[in-house]
């Protein structure tokens, strides 16, 4: 559903030496699995995610999503991928002053489905998620953490066949993040939808299919043993 093949990409501010964001980084996420990339503040996951999704193009390496090259998309061509295709959370998400369904229903707006039948659709994920007392809270009124589940719903809305999320539980406590990762992990494995979620939780780590570790740009495969010693520390 998604394959990374030697990716790169380095941001170049002003006359600054280059900044080396991903550096060949190479994977494939099939239909039906849950990959996490575990990394440290400032390792290259939002890049990495962002390539994903077609937001920035790699200075070398192909990013193919569901057998397509997408770096050649034209900017419109890459929205409408993702309007249409992907489940995309970033990692900085703001809700509008609208109740929770409404805000959970937008990306299915975009897609020109009716507003009722968009809230028919996001409501039992919503409920899956833990929001089902809360579908008419304005936005304004919840907390960052049911602001992120709101989130995860639109995400999750329309049946994206690849799931892209930043940090989707940088905002719950413990419970709460193994509550909404099961529910993305058993979508996964109900649905077939594959999901490629970025985090420096090891605790989110530990319900992945697959953990990869990225670290200064670089992705390897992470060795059991690497997350027990990120969790005891
Ligand atoms: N827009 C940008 N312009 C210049 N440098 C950036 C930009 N975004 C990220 N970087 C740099 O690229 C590296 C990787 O950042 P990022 O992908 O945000 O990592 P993470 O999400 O793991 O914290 C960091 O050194 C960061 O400072
Ligand atoms: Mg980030």
């Amino acid at each position: 559903m998604l394959k990374l093949e030697d990716v790169s990409l380095s941001y170049r501010v002003g006359g600054e030496e280059p900044v080396v964001a991903v550096e060949g980084a190479s994977t494939e996420i099939e239909s039906g699995e849950l990959v996490m990339v575990y990394g440290p503040s400032g390792s290259g996951k939002s890049t990495l995610l962002q390539l994903s999704a077609g937001l920035l193009a790699p200075d070398n390496g192909r990013v193919l999503v569901n057998g397509r090259d997408i770096s050649g998309l034209s900017p419109r061509e890459a929205a409408r991928m993702r309007l249409h295709e992907l489940g995309f959370l970033a990692a900085f998400t703001s809700v509008l002053p609208a109740p929770a369904i409404e805000n959970a229903a937008l990306k299915l707006i975009g897609r020109r489905v009716s507003w009722k039948q968009a809230e028919d659709q996001v409501r039992p994920l919503l409920e899956r998620l833990g929001m089902g007392e809360k579908l008419d809270r304005d936005g304004r009124h919840l907390s960052m953490g049911e602001r992120q589940r709101v989130m995860i719903a639109r995400a999750l809305s329309g049946k994206p066949k690849l799931l892209l999320a930043d940090e989707p539980t940088s905002n719950l406590d413990s419970r709460r993040s193994k509550e909404v990762l099961g529910v993305i992990r058993d979508l996964c494995h109900e649905t077939g939808l594959a999901a490629l979620l970025v985090t420096h939780d090891p605790q989110a780590a530990v319900i992945a299919d697959r953990v990869h570790v990225l670290r200064d740009g670089q992705l390897t495969d992470c060795e059991p043993h690497e997350l027990t010693v990120a969790l005891e520390g």
